[in-house]
């Protein structure tokens, strides 16, 4: 779907996220969430942080799992995406902390193996992701799974792309800073989703955007991947949405 402006495509991401929490709690089922970081969410966890403060929404029975994190990584640094959740949503909602999940930046590197193959353990132990919200990077990432990644790949360290380290160049003070590599949700992670929202926003994403849509399906693009899933749906503005 194509929406005037990102604020109304937000509102509406917010509205089937809030909607769905609310069908778990009349049930009194858990609602598990997969998280995405980047500019492209915040809104929407702007109008999930209001509906719980004016609208009586509970996140009481909410689990989430974050599609990723930077390795190496401490959870405290600014630049952790545990930073970027805590500020835009976890320190203003009820949910149980040990109801959150996001990749451990902190492990060594023999550790990693395991601790992925039990992050994909936990998200089956609480029945699959109910909903994984996504936004895309300029290499056509999602998660951080860049180029190459393959279809069924599962949780896992990556290494990330030059134009991704460019593009988090910002936030890291310059690219030498910015960690090689990540630790990821697969491409074959996220299909396991029952629902899949990719987000995009803005001129800047029109071309990936593009190429994700109608381009060839392949590891070039791995976001071209979704067009093989049919519960897939991607909220665009009209500038991000212009060269379809
Ligand atoms: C990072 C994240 C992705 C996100 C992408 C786009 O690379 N790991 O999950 O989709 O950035 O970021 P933005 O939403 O800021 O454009």
């Amino acid at each position: 779907s194509v929406f005037d402006n990102p604020k109304t495509a937000s509102l509406n991401v917010a509205q089937r996220i809030a909607n769905l929490i609310r069908e778990k709690q009349e049930k009194k089922q858990k609602a598990v969430l997969g998280l995405a970081t980047g500019a492209t969410p915040i809104a929407v966890y702007a109008e999930l942080v209001r509906l719980h403060k004016e609208e009586n929404l509970s996140f009481n029975n909410v689990i989430t799992f974050n599609l990723d994190e930077y390795y190496p990584m401490q959870p405290d640094a600014a630049q952790s995406y545990v930073t970027f959740m805590k500020e835009h949503l976890f320190d203003h909602i009820d949910i149980p902390k040990e109801n959150i999940n996001i990749p451990d930046g902190t492990l060594s590197l023999e550790a990693i193996p395991a601790f992925c193959l039990d992050y994909e353990r936990k998200i089956g132990e609480h029945g699959g992701l109910d909903i994984q919200i996504l936004g895309i990077g300029r290499t056509g990432h999602i998660g951080f799974n860049e180029p190459g990644s393959a279809p069924n790949s599962g949780t896992r360290l990556v290494t990330l792309d030059d134009l991704t380290r460019r593009d988090a160049a910002r936030d890291f003070g310059g690219k030498s800073f910015v960690p090689a590599k990540a630790i990821t949700m697969g491409i074959g992670t996220i299909f396991k989703a029952r629902e899949i929202i990719l987000m995009a926003w803005n001129q800047k994403k029109a071309s990936i955007i593009k190429k994700a849509v109608e381009g060839e399906i392949s590891s070039e693009v791995p976001a071209t991947y979704l067009q093989l899933s049919d519960h897939v749906e991607f909220i665009l503005d009209k500038d991000a949405a212009s060269l379809l």
